[in-house]
């Protein structure tokens, strides 16, 4: 076993790398003349969303050897090629060699200033940023350092959505995450809870912006639910933003946390043989698919609390508006934090037009449908 090397030293070595990299690849892309000698091209000056397109093409390059190493998890590190920031927690694809894999950042150790190489304390990764980071697969992948294998080491990360290339890495070492976390399988499965309670499992997400109706419409639900012998559960996210998630503000960054965290645990609800009611702003496309992924196809259904923000903005249940207008809260949704409606959720509902009371009837009514009532 060697010893991990000291990321420090490394440090200095990505950002040559990076650098060199920057400037090969631009300078085999058509415009080459314009993009300045190895010395005086800094990454932080080249047009991220060009190399990103110019490492796109280059990535199919794949070494032909085989790599030494496996696992499903290593630190790594990264040059950030996209105009959206890196954020933590969120999936991407991630491709090395002829693999390809679900992968999420895990943790931002730090930031580094390439100017100096001091390391900065960082929550996103912006373009052209390099960053010292640790990376999970979804399964193990096989890879070499960048150290021992300069082609099987390298790594670049993907959009799920638009399929861009947002990210181009350097495998530093292989973390013991596989060789020392089991999955423990136990007798008493999901389906055995589920049989015991009489019903199917699933999860109801509901999302929509501040104010939209989502957790009166849960709880109407859950209600409703409840006189038919149900066992329930509502996830609010006033409410875990007070326990599990109280270290979370509203920032891009915590907010993928946020929801990733409760994705998990309602996968692990849906385990323990319950209906559960997420009600969550939950205003990325990214992190809702991956709450869905997180269950059994069937299991999930999104359904969008759709309010329009002026609607939501009267109501203003909690004087939260009013304060985001009078500029004393920030990264507020809808407002100056974006929202992402869903493309194709299991239900759209009227939530400015229509009484929760009927609104909780067409859910029942689609989970009656799908036979997740019976
Ligand atoms: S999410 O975006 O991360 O999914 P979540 O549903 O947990 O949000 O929390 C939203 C609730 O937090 C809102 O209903 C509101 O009461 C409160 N809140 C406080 N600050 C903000 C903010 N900046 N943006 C949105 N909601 C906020």
């Amino acid at each position: 076993m060697t010893f991990p090397p000291d990321p420090r030293r490394l440090d200095t070595e990505a950002i040559c790398v990076f650098r060199q990299t920057t400037v090969d690849l631009l300078a085999s892309a058509a415009n080459s003349e314009n993009c300045g000698d190895n010395d005086g091209t800094s990454a932080s000056k080249v047009d991220t969303a060009m190399l990103a397109d110019v490492v796109e093409l280059t990535s199919g390059n794949s070494s032909t050897e085989t790599p030494r190493q496996r696992a499903d998890a290593f630190a790594a590190h990264l040059m950030w090629l996209a105009e959206a920031p890196l954020l933590p927690g969120r999936g991407y694809l991630l491709k090395s060699g002829a693999q390809t894999i679900g992968a999420m950042v895990t943790e931002l150790k730090y930031r580094i200033n390439i100017d100096n190489l001091d390391r900065l304390a960082a929550k996103e990764l912006h373009g052209n940023e390099i960053a010292f980071v640790n990376i999970a697969t979804d399964e193990p992948i096989s890879f070499d350092t960048f150290e021992d294998n300069k082609h099987t080491g390298r790594f670049i990360l993907v959009d799920r959505h638009s399929n861009a290339t947002v990210a181009t890495g350097l495998i530093r070492f292989g973390l013991r995450r596989a060789a020392n976390t089991y999955f423990q399988s136990f007798e008493i499965t999901k389906q055995a809870r589920a049989r015991l309670n009489a019903q199917k499992p699933a999860v109801l997400w509901f999302t929509g912006l501040s104010g939209a109706g989502k957790s009166t419409i849960a709880d109407q639900l859950e209600k409703k639910l409840h006189a038919l012998g149900k066992h329930t559960f509502v996830l609010d996210g006033d409410n875990v933003r007070h326990g599990l998630n109280r270290d979370l503000g509203f920032t891009e960054a915590d907010r993928v946390e946020n929801i990733r965290r409760v994705a998990e645990v309602a996968k692990l609800f849906v385990e323990a043989g319950l209906i559960t009611l997420v009600s969550f702003i939950s205003p990325f496309r990214a992190e809702r698919e991956m709450a869905r992924a997180l269950v059994g196809p069937g299991e999930f259904l999104e359904i969008f609390v759709n309010t329009p923000l002026e609607a939501c903005e009267q109501r203003d249940p909690k004087g939260l508006y009013k304060k985001a207008r009078r500029g004393e809260l920030r990264n507020f949704t809808g407002l100056d934090s974006p929202y992402e409606p869903p493309e194709n959720p299991e239900l759209i509902l009227d939530g400015l037009n229509e009484a929760p009371g009927n609104l909780t009837d067409r859910i029942i009514e689609l989970m009656q449908r799908r036979g997740m009532l019976s």
